[in-house]
């Protein structure tokens, strides 16, 4: 067991690297990094700030998540998304250090109807999902102690994202449109965060072994639509913030044209999470609420 490992954050000041902090404050020595001291798309800074911090784990909550914008930026998410993982990865073998990585359900086109296997064929449709998917594929081909953890729909108290976005948009509006053909798991960066603490737990106590690295499904349980996850938030907004609910209408895709192709069924199964790690993230509609919660306090 390693007794108060260094551990350093990357992307400290995300939605998942805020609540990173407070899962991890006190597993050991925390270094946190934000983009202002270690810029993703500079390799130097990378693997200066892993040698001068020598840690046991690096957590790497840094990405370029800007679906949309990923089609005009495709170089600039490639060396965030996939050039900087690689790096890591390197870092982390050459000092045997335990590496965390985020990944992303738009690995998958969304072709299937049942939950997506770590074991099935990714085929993004965006540059985004592409280039996430380079950054799994770099971080395998190295090797060492590294696990990608595939995640989905990610939201939280802080930072940009479907909740605080639907809170603001329903506070000045009486309808919203939202679309209701795209289905996954919908994923607090809470409970991302705290699964994230307890199988690193599980591996630096020895009780799961290093040697079970790799990609991993790591979402909430149970599934909906954009327009059920808006729903689920008016219900949970009006019950503990007393915010009256707007009406939310259902769309289709075809109605919200975006730059960057989206899966329509994009769940994953978390089954192997489970089998190896014992750790299951709670259900959506209950992160949801704890989310909720948590904005009041
Ligand atoms: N959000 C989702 O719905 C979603 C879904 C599936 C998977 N994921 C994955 O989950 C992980 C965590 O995502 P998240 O939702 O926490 O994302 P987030 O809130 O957008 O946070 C990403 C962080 O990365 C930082 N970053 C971006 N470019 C950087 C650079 N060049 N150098 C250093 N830092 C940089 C950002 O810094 P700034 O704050 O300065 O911009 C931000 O703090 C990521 O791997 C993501 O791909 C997210």
């Amino acid at each position: 067991m390693t007794l108060a490992p260094r551990i350093l954050i990357l992307g400290a000041n995300g939605q998942l690297g805020t609540e990173l902090q407070r899962s991890f404050a006190d597993a050991g020595e925390v270094i946190a990094r934000a983009r202002e001291t270690v810029d993703l798309s500079h390799p130097d800074q990378l693997r200066a700030v892993v040698r001068q911090t020598a840690p046991q784990l690096i957590l790497n909550a840094a990405a370029y998540t800007a679906v949309d914008r990923a089609e005009s930026e495709p170089d600039l998410a490639r060396a965030i998304n996939a050039h900087a993982p690689a790096v890591l990865a390197e870092e982390a073998l050459r000092a045997n250090a335990l590496f965390f990585h985020y990944s992303t359900d738009y690995v998958f086109d969304g072709s299937k109807t049942t939950p997506w296997l770590e074991t099935d064929a990714p085929h993004p449709l965006n540059i985004y999902g592409q280039t996430k998917l380079e950054g799994e594929q770099a971080i395998q081909q190295i090797g060492g102690r590294a696990f990608v953890f595939r995640t989905s729909w990610v939201y939280g108290p802080h930072g940009k994202n479907f909740l605080l976005t639907m809170l603001r948009l329903g506070s000045d509006r009486k309808q919203l449109r939202v679309v209701d053909d795209q289905i996954g798991s919908p994923t607090s960066s809470i409970q991302l965060a705290e699964a994230t603490r307890r199988v690193a737990d599980r591996i630096l106590s020895g009780v799961t072994p290093a040697e079970s690295a790799g990609v991993y499904h790591m979402t909430c349980s149970g599934s909906t639509s954009w327009c059920g996850f808006a729903r689920a938030i008016f219900q949970q907004a009006e019950r503990v913030l007393h915010m009256p609910a707007p009406e939310v209408i259902p769309i289709p895709t075809t109605e919200f044209p975006t730059p960057a192709r989206r899966p329509a069924y994009s769940v994953l199964d978390c089954e192997e999470l489970f089998q190896n790690f014992g750790v299951r993230l709670a259900p959506w509609q209950s992160a949801l609420e704890d989310a909720i919660a948590r904005l009041v306090l």
